[in-house]
């Protein structure tokens, strides 16, 4: 048990640094047994505060202090205190240098969290709190400081130094060593910090900005992926000119470099002129990534691109703000994508994610709001809510506000805080000072955690011609909030006439109609609208574009569902409609199935299907996002009580009939795409997306035929196709199908001609991670004996671990606890090597109340048994106690 508990740390409680640090000149000397660190620190009272002289307390960690010096004089033992988290010292002038050197192990460093080794390279991460783990430092993102970097280790391993900013000396040392000299002329936290010493590769190209200036780009990565690296910098150049475009934001150093490593906790990082990725985000050509993986690149590189202005020029003032840049960042990264490819499918996607996985986080333990009050550990509120329902935050400032007032409300941000940090507060004050819109109650998205409800009714008045429109909200009690005040929940609606045809929307007491889609603002628990001059019965369409992040409920019977889904001309609300219709028809099966009725399905799912199949029009991805029954994980998001294998039998029951009812249409729709993807060449371009989501959606319905044609055609497409996408496909239909030899035999071929590119690798495990057929368990630890993996690789391990426990659920559940007790070890070993990674392993656990009683009892058990297990790092402690409290 640990002996020490980590304490709570209090937004109430921020206080102002007691000092700044003008200037940071850090020195590194790598070797292969110990790395040196040098930092001399130009520092002086923060003078909002008053003159007197607190004493300093840097943070430090795992640091061995070699010396330390206060204006060039060598302090002794007496004259500082040094416990495991801080060095303290007494300042005798408001201006002073600090001088220390350390020495630190970034070779034995398996957290990857400060400065690590990864496939023989040393890299950072310094987000949140891992400059502490470098030097002694003021590691806190409201202290902003000037930095040269000068790096030297050995020539032939490390050819390549890097560090933020521009190179302005290097030079070459005896014994084989060389040195390089970094200059960042913006201030910065120190989490933006980077360093990278490697033998690595470069891509280079160039951009120049809406001002003239040419910015060069580099690409660097292991010799052996040079050539997967041309999709990373296409995206990186689109969205330096989207952000110009849409933004006004320009690049502001001379020199943008990305450089891809295979070991790291997160998708990326956006130091400041010196981006660091995980290899996943980064390399992607046709042969080896697929379609997703294509998109993930352009999203990811996006994302970090835009926190150059989002996060590096305006930054957080402590941690509690993390969304201010987060949630910003992926509303742009998704406006990006969206712009880039198709605006519905991805809003589809981004709605499909969100309520699966952030929902489910919004109503377990951990949930938050999207400005947290408290953490334990920073590192655990790199959550869904900060990130995603931040995102959802902003993109409702953006709905309420039209877009060319929130450019003004974002450009008044930017040019108001350049070059500080700041708080979620600043930021909607600079959009109510841009629109003049009064903002106070909208807040509340940031304060309050929990998804709201909304439950939406209507009545018709004949005789009156008008339509009543009744809205009450309200929002279930979280951890520490039992009581939820109202949000301002906008409603974009339509009102569709038996055509489908959209009605002009004339509110009582409006002149005239206002349009035929608007938004209206939900702002108290109960709230009518009566919409009127309409000559018949409307059928609402309801937040459109998912215009809220809100569990909507309307009392639609299944036609009404199904006329939706054919005539909605808000293209998201058709697949909403198919969706809702989809959970009816899957919710009475899962009810004949805890009966154990025989299952019957809803023929109107099986007719709604056809037409949308037979819909040549429609947009193919479009077509494979309505055949896609909603997810297992998103089924159990929704139920009370979720019952694992119930959902499962009625989910696979439809497939299988949908299968069979709609096999011809199918089998044409593949075809005629496998057609196409036969006779022409790869391109990573979405209307190809498109149409191999839907091929590939297709053969999967196809095989659970167990028609030999469909075995040949899956065969030929594994076998003749020239890309990731196809091939994966095929391989995961493979696994999931009864042609178990086959099965065999494909995925041996695949392991041998990939084992040598460890991200194909990581798909070939999640595959077979994600396979439902009985015996799970047991295939993911035979998996884990294989050469290819291993727990040191977060990769590897979100992959394999990851991808059984979130995806498997009814091998991860299995009623025997044998999932939960796998899942418990690999945490508390985890926890002694990775805490970042260990703690969000264990999220599968933390949902332990949606289930029966034994479930409960098992999974509840494991996290204790985690508890008793020894030391546990902050990270887990941090969700194991929240979980069981
Ligand atoms: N700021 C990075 C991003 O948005 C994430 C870094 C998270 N780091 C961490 N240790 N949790 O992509
Ligand atoms: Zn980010």
């Amino acid at each position: 048990m640990r002996t020490e508990q980590p304490k709570m740390i209090y937004l109430k409680d921020y206080q102002a640094p007691d000092y700044l640090i003008d200037e940071t000149h850090l020195t590194f000397e790598l070797f292969e047994d110990h790395t040196l660190v040098h930092a001399q620190l130009v520092m002086r009272r923060n003078p909002t505060l008053s003159a007197d002289l607190p004493p300093l307390v840097l943070d430090g960690q795992q640091l061995e202090l070699l010396s330390v010096a206060l204006d060039d004089r060598e302090l002794s033992a007496a004259d500082y205190q040094l416990d495991d988290s801080h060095l303290t010292l007494q300042p005798t002038a408001a201006s002073f240098v600090i001088d220390s050197s350390v020495r630190i192990h970034p070779e034995s460093n398996t957290a990857l969290e400060g400065l690590y080794k990864s496939s023989g390279m040393f890299c950072t991460q310094c987000e949140a709190e891992g400059f502490r783990k470098i030097t002694y430092y003021l590691d806190r993102p409201d202290v902003m400081s000037k930095f040269t970097t000068t790096l030297s280790a050995e020539q032939h391993s490390y050819p390549v130094l890097l560090s933020n900013g521009n190179p302005i000396a290097s030079g070459s040392e005896e014994g084989g060593r060389h040195w390089a000299t970094w200059e960042d002329p913006f201030m910065k936290p120190a989490y933006l910090f980077a360093l990278v010493a490697g033998d690595l590769w470069c891509v280079e190209d160039q951009f120049t900005t809406m001002s003239q200036r040419a910015v060069t780009l580099r690409i660097y990565v292991e010799p052996e992926n040079i050539d997967k690296v041309q999709h990373a910098m296409d995206s990186l150049k689109k969205s330096m000119k989207w952000d110009e475009e849409v933004y006004g934001r320009e690049y502001d150093l001379d020199i943008f470099m990305i450089v891809a490593v295979n070991d790291f906790n997160m998708g990326a990082m956006e130091n400041k002129g010196l981006n660091i990725f995980n290899s996943s985000c980064v390399l992607a050509k046709a042969e080896t990534a697929t379609d997703a993986a294509h998109q993930r690149v352009e999203a990811v590189v996006a994302h970090e691109y835009f926190h150059n202005w989002s996060g590096n020029r305006v930054t957080c003032r402590d941690w509690f703000q993390l969304s201010l840049k987060e949630g910003f960042t992926v509303f742009r990264d998704s406006e990006f994508s969206a712009d880039m490819n198709s605006r519905t499918v991805k809003r589809i996607e981004d709605v499909a994610y969100l309520r699966t996985h952030q929902f489910a986080e919004d109503a377990g333990p951990m949930a938050h709001p999207v400005r947290p009050d408290a953490y334990m550990e920073i590192s655990n509120f790199y959550t869904l809510t900060i990130y995603e329902k931040g995102s959802e935050v902003l993109r409702m400032i953006h709905t309420l506000l039209g877009a060319e007032t929130f450019r003004k409300g974002s450009d008044l941000y930017f040019a108001r805080h350049d070059g500080q940090a700041v708080t979620c507060d600043d930021f909607v004050q600079a959009m109510e000072d841009a629109s003049g819109v009064d903002l106070t109650q909208f807040k509340r998205w940031y304060t309050q955690a929990g998804t709201p409800r909304l439950e939406a009714s209507a009545s018709y008045d004949a005789a009156a011609n008008s339509y009543r429109l009744e809205f009450r909200q309200s929002c279930p009690a979280t951890p520490g909030q039992a009581e939820k005040l109202p949000f301002v929940i906008p409603v974009e609606l339509a009102l569709l006439d038996a055509q489908g045809r959209e009605l002009p929307l004339q509110l009582v007491g409006e002149e005239a109609p206002v349009g035929r889609s608007r938004v209206l603002q939900v702002t108290q628990a109960e709230q009518a609208f009566t919409f009127i001059n309409l000559a018949e019965k409307p059928l609402p369409s309801l937040l459109r574009g998912f215009s809220a992040p809100v569990k909507l409920s309307f009392p639609y019977d299944r036609d009404q569902l199904m006329f939706l889904m054919q005539h909605d001309s808000d293209g998201f609300n058709r697949w909403e409609a198919g969706q809702q219709l989809s959970v009816q028809v899957l919710q009475e099966l899962i009810g004949q199935y805890q009966r154990g009725e025989a299952l019957v399905l809803d023929q109107r799912l099986v007719a709604a299907l056809r037409s949308v199949l037979q819909d040549e029009q429609l947009d193919q991805a479009m077509v494979a996002e309505m055949l896609s029954l909603p997810g297992e994980a998103y089924l159990t998001e929704i139920s009370e009580v979720a019952d694992v294998d119930a959902i499962h039998a009625a989910r696979e029951f439809a497939r299988g009939e949908l299968a069979t009812a709609l096999f011809d249409l199918l089998w044409q729709r593949y075809q005629a795409n496998r057609e196409l993807s036969r006779s022409t060449a790869y391109i990573a371009e979405f209307t190809h997306f498109a149409r191999r989501s839907l091929q590939n959606i297709a053969l999967s319905y196809l095989v659970l035929s167990g028609r030999p044609e469909v075995l040949a055609a899956c065969l030929e497409q594994y076998e003749a196709c020239d890309n990731m996408t196809e091939r994966l496909t095929a391989l995961a239909v493979l696994v999931n199908s009864p042609f178990e030899s086959e099965r065999a035999t494909t995925l041996a071929a695949f392991a041998e001609h990939f084992k040598d590119n460890p991200l194909v690798m990581d798909q070939w495990f999640s595959v077979q991670a994600g396979s439902t057929l009985p015996g799970g368990l047991a295939r993911v630890q035979a998996l884990m004996q294989h050469p290819a993996f291993t727990l040191k690789n977060p990769n590897k391990v979100r992959a394999l671990i990851g991808a059984f426990a979130g995806q498997n659920l009814v091998n991860f559940h299995a009623a025997d606890g044998s999932g939960y007790r796998f899942l418990a070890d690999q945490v508390i070993s985890l926890n002694a090597s990775n805490p970042q990674i260990a703690s969000r392993q264990l999220s599968p656990l933390t949902r332990w109340r949606k289930y029966d009683d034994k479930r409960q009892a098992l999974m509840k058990g494991e996290l204790e048994r985690i508890l008793a297990s020894g030391e546990l790092s902050s990270d887990v402690y941090e969700v194991v106690s929240k979980s069981l409290a």
